[in-house]
């Protein structure tokens, strides 16, 4: 309800209703630019971000270390690099990916079996009910997020008790990912938010989550990558 109120008891009723709309399509709908972008991305991403893609992947399952169980949700799951990846090592669980693009979409179904189940939605406002969820993962994608915080308060609200989240993002403690941050913001007309791994596990801490670590590691001399990992508490 935020920022409601004090315009509120100006408005009639039907005006109102849409003024609301409004507002919580604003702070919900992924960025139109993004979109944009991804849309054209789409038919070329696996081949032109392939060795990119293969070292998030590899870095974010190595430091898969508990048991994973189903239901698997990916968010951002962009053309299902990662859905595919653990739908072949863990074939008995049942798998979503979630991606605010359908270009992006489209190129996840053709490669995904039928079981994988795609949805098109934003990151903050997940589709789901809560506790839905045993893990929840989302690689290359938060520091896309119109509002990264709101995406991590909804993939901990979908995330059962007991639940794991395992996010893989830039690392903005990194000078050379600041740089290449800075110098796409000029160019692109993307959104961007770029964190420092204290930050994201600020963030997690007050989403009430635990046993929460924030290992940072480089893939290249680019790019300096950050895996969060935490846990909902059992019984919330
Ligand atoms: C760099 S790609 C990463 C894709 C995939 N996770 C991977 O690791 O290959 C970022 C993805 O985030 C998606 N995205 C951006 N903003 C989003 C939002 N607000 N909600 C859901 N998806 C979003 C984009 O459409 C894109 O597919």
């Amino acid at each position: 309800m935020d920022g409601q109120l004090d315009v509120a008891p100006h408005l009639g009723a039907g005006s109102y209703a849409l003024w609301h709309r409004w507002r919580s399509c604003l702070g919900t709908a992924a960025d139109e630019r993004v979109l944009r972008e991804y849309a054209g991305l789409a038919p070329d991403y696996d081949r032109r971000w392939a060795c990119y893609t293969a070292a998030t992947l590899r870095e974010t399952l190595k430091r898969l270390d508990f048991q994973l169980e189903g239901p698997v949700l990916d968010v951002g799951c962009g053309t299902g690099s990662l859905l595919w990846e653990l739908q072949r090592r863990f074939s008995t669980l049942s798998f979503t990916g979630v991606d605010a693009s359908p270009e992006m979409l489209v190129q996840a179904r053709s490669k995904l079996p039928p079981c994988v189940a795609l949805e098109q939605a934003s990151a903050e406002a997940l589709p789901y009910s809560d506790a839905a969820f045993r893990c929840i993962f989302s690689t290359s994608a938060l520091h896309h997020f119109r509002d990264p915080e709101r995406a991590l308060r909804e993939m901990t609200r979908i995330l059962a008790p007991g639940g794991h989240l395992l996010i893989t993002d830039w690392c903005g403690d990194a000078r050379t990912c600041r740089a290449l941050m800075a110098f796409l913001r000029c160019f692109r007309r993307s959104r961007f938010h770029l964190l420092r791994s204290a930050e994201l596990g600020r963030w997690l801490e007050g989403q009430g989550l635990e046993d929460i670590s924030v290992e940072r590691y480089r893939i290249d001399w680019l790019w300096k990558l950050m895996t969060a990992r935490a846990r909902k508490a059992a019984g919330v």
